[in-house]
C-alpha cells in the first residue's frame, strides 16, 4: 500500500493570519505544506511569492511542497531554495529546457517535481520520469482554488504509472485540484502518493478533521 500523504494548499486559507494556519498545519496528520506561486503571466492569477514562502518556514514545520505556475521558472530556482522551499515543482508548459531545470533544482538541493495542465499529453512526462522525484498531474487547470474536479484524471493517472512502470520510476505521483473527501479514496487506489487540498480543508469547519479523514481514508 502506498504512503499517503496530504499537503494543504493554503491558497484557500485566511492570510490574515498565517501563522495560526501553519500552526493548524503543525497539529495536523499533514506531513507537506502546499503553496501555489502565480505570477499573473503563466495564469490569470496573482497569488505571493518569497515574503510569503519565508513567512510560512519560519512558523511551519511540515516539508515545504512549492508550485510554481510562473514563466521562467529557471530564473528563479535558487531564490526558492532561499526562501525554503524544499520540492519545488514547475510546469513543463513553462519550461525551455525541463531538464536543465530539475538539474538546476537539484543542485540547490531541494527535490524536484513536474507538473501538467490536464490538456498536456502525460506522454511528454517520459524523458524525466526517471529525472523528477515527483509528477503533479493537475486535476483542474493551475489558477485558481475552488475548481471542479476533473473526472478524466483518472485515465492519466492509470496512463502515468504504466509508463513509469515501464521505465521503473519510483517517483512520487501528486494530485492538485478539487480533491476532497469523496474523490481521495479513489486517487489514493489509482496510485496517488500525495494529495493536494485546498478548499476541501480550509473552507471546512474543522480542518484538522478533514485532514485526519483524507489521511486515513
Ligand atoms: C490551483 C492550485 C491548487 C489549488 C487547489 O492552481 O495549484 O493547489 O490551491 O485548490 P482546491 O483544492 O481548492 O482545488
Ligand atoms: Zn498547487
Amino acid at each position: 500500500m502506498n504512503k499517503k500523504i496530504i499537503s494543504p494548499s493554503i491558497l484557500a486559507a485566511d492570510f490574515s493570519n498565517l501563522q495560526a494556519v501553519c500552526e493548524l498545519i503543525n497539529q495536523s496528520e499533514a506531513e507537506w505544506i502546499h503553496l501555489d506561486v502565480m505570477d499573473g503571466v503563466f495564469v490569470n492569477n496573482i497569488s505571493f511569492g518569497f515574503p510569503v514562502l519565508e513567512a510560512v518556514r519560519k512558523h511551519c514545520r511540515k516539508m515545504m511542497d512549492v508550485h510554481i505556475m510562473i514563466v521562467h521558472p529557471e530564473k528563479y530556482v535558487t531564490r526558492f531554495a532561499k526562501a525554503g522551499a524544499e520540492m519545488l515543482t514547475f510546469h513543463f508548459e513553462a519550461a525551455e529546457n525541463p531538464q536543465k531545470i530539475i538539474d538546476q533544482i537539484h543542485e540547490e538541493g531541494m527535490k524536484a517535481g513536474i507538473t501538467i495542465n490536464p490538456d498536456v499529453p502525460v506522454k511528454v512526462l517520459e524523458p524525466f520520469l526517471n529525472q523528477v522525484d515527483m509528477v503533479l498531474l493537475m486535476s483542474v487547470f493551475a489558477g485558481y482554488g475552488g475548481q471542479p474536479f476533473i473526472e478524466e484524471t483518472y485515465e492519466r493517472m492509470d496512463e502515468l504509472k504504466k509508463m513509469m512502470e515501464l521505465k521503473k520510476a519510483t517517483c512520487l505521483l501528486e494530485v492538485d485540484g478539487g480533491v476532497n473527501l469523496e474523490n481521495a479514496p479513489k486517487l489514493f487506489s489509482h496510485g496517488a502518493n500525495v494529495l493536494v487540498a485546498g478548499s476541501s480543508i480550509f473552507k471546512a469547519e474543522n480542518p484538522l478533521e478533514i485532514i485526519q479523514q483524507m489521511k486515513n481514508c
